[in-house]
């Protein structure tokens, strides 16, 4: 039986997994690793711990299966997008990675706009110029750090450092590259013009791929120490949010999957590429070859229930380490007990700034409705619906870019909320699935490397066998009924507070 591996670089851990050529699991292992902040709304992390959690997790899902290393046909690599790995020219790490949700780079952004100009940036990498992704981080470093700028000779996105280190080629794909903003997202190449004028050195970008194409194979070196097979075929894999598509089978027109987890992303499949020009939602290459994907990113999505519950549910903390449960659970079923609408209170989940659809970093949190009659239940509930009425919000960007959904699927760990997926099936007014396998990033990056070795001919053929619908939940039509007029009145509350928010900020 044919086996492959897919490796998943999260913000978290890096975590492995060991499929068979129908998609089950045969052993996964993660490795966790921590995230820096040196200052205000900085974010870094260690490229060698990515590389240490990789090489151990490796290791121990051989070592914990009895698959043959010859069975091992290819390795797909996902990982958390948009971070910047600079190497110098003996291959030495000359900083700590600046990752996704770093946000120092305001002055950077607004001068790549100013450099490249804000229609052009658009039309060339289909996104307006973004703080958190990974040109601006680049113009950072020459602006604030020259003497490690003067030393670069590569430049890596995350999962990219471990292809390098398992292969030693320097190379990336067209669905990661896509957040770099450097890429040619029609044309899927890099962006000469881009890259003259921002002043960067071609031969410091790796070789652009496909998704699914085999970019390298294990060095003889690797292959000893990990007890695989010389020459195994790495592929492209993809960015975190492109390979879970691929893992729940949203490779189509129609289909989209919705992820709650710290943050929480609606993404849809496009064969054809679509843009939003005022950037609410972005626009990246798709894992499918020649295909694009759009993308809404709700900042403080699974963010403010474990907020709330951080600061709010001690009790329901201890009772369910007492009933060796999840205080989630126990959660959920107080939040069902309050009727829709959370007694008339509505809730903006904007903790940490908001990009989708608003892309205001000063945006914050607000209880709107608080009454003496609330309690901490109704506001628990008030916290759910408002996540899903900013996810629903993604929604209504795609409908005015004629991007329809007609298949949602929900994942993360607040998928597993059936409340949750309630609330989205009613506010997006469709049928919301499950998918069997939680492996999402992990198990697309594994389906990339079963197209690339030839188990499977293409990427539908392949996610048509190996990825299974679990639940289905149905939209209620009486409870939608409700959630669209709180909808409708939780869409006003931002216009009227907008510039409240920036003063606010001054404070
Ligand atoms: C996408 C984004 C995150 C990261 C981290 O634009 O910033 O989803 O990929 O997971």
């Amino acid at each position: 039986m044919s086996c492959v591996i897919g490796v998943d670089c999260g913000t978290s851990g890096t975590k492995t997994v060991l499929f068979d050529e129908s998609g089950r699991k045969i052993a996964a292992y993660t490795v966790n690793y921590p995230m820096y902040q040196p200052a205000n709304g900085y974010a870094e992390q260690d490229p060698s711990d990515w590389r240490k959690a990789m090489l151990t997790s490796l290791k121990a899902v051989m070592a914990e299966s009895s698959v043959r290393k010859e069975d091992v046909k290819g390795i797909g690599i996902a990982g958390q997008m948009h971070g910047l790995v600079l190497l110098d020219k003996d291959n030495n790490i000359l900083r700590p990675a600046i990752i996704w949700c770093d946000q120092r780079t305001a002055a950077e952004a607004a001068e790549m706009e100013r450099i490249a100009g804000r229609e052009r940036l658009v039309e060339i990498t289909a996104n307006p110029a973004l703080t958190g992704w990974t040109a601006a981080k680049l113009l950072w470093v020459k602006n604030n750090e020259p003497e490690i700028y003067s030393r670069i000779a590569h430049i890596l996105l995350p999962k990219d450092y471990l292809r390098f280190i398992l292969t030693g080629e320097y190379a990336t794909e067209v669905s990661d590259a896509s957040g770099m903003q450097l890429l040619d997202v029609p044309g899927r190449k890099w962006s000469e013009e881009l890259l003259s004028v921002f002043e960067i050195d071609r031969s410091w970008l790796g070789k652009v791929y496909e998704s699914y194409e085999v970019t390298g194979g294990l060095t003889r070196e690797m292959a000893g120490e990990l007890g695989l097979c010389e020459g195994t075929a790495v592929v492209g894999g993809a960015g975190d949010n492109a390979a879970a598509a691929v893992g729940t089978g949203v490779v189509r027109d129609g289909k989209a999957f919705t992820t709650i987890g710290t943050s929480g992303v609606v993404f849809a499949h496009t064969s054809a590429i679509s843009i939003d020009k005022s950037g609410r939602v972005h626009t990246c290459c798709a894992a499918v070859p020649g295909e694009w994907h759009v993308m809404g990113v709700t900042q403080g999505a699974g963010l403010s229930l474990k907020w709330f519950r951080d600061n709010f549910c001690g009790a329901e903390k201890e009772a369910a380490a007492l009933m060796g449960t999840d205080e989630y659970i126990l959660m959920d079923r107080e939040a069902e007990q309050v009727p829709v609408g959370a007694g008339r209170l509505i809730y903006l989940p904007y903790l940490m700034g908001e990009r989708t659809p608003h892309l205001d970093p000063d945006a914050r949190g607000v209880f709107f409705g608080l009454s003496a009659i609330h309690t901490k239940r109704d506001m628990l509930r008030a916290v759910m619906e408002g996540v899903a009425y900013s996810l629903r919000d993604c929604i209504e960007v795609f409908r005015e870019m004629n991007v329809n959904v007609s298949d949602m699927a929900a994942c993360g760990g607040g998928g597993r909320s059936a409340l949750w997926r309630s609330m989205l099936a009613d506010l997006y007014n469709c049928q919301v699935k499950t998918i069997a396998s939680e492996e999402g990033p992990a198990l697309g990056a594994a389906i990339l490397a079963s197209v690339g070795t030839g188990i499977y001919s293409n990427i539908n053929e392949a996610c048509g066998a190996i990825v299974r619908t679990e639940l289905t939940q149905s939209p209620d039509p009486g409870d939608a009924e409700v959630y669209e007029r709180y909808y409708q009145l939780y869409r006003q509350i931002y216009p009227a507070l907008k510039d409240k928010f920036s003063v606010l900020a001054g404070l």
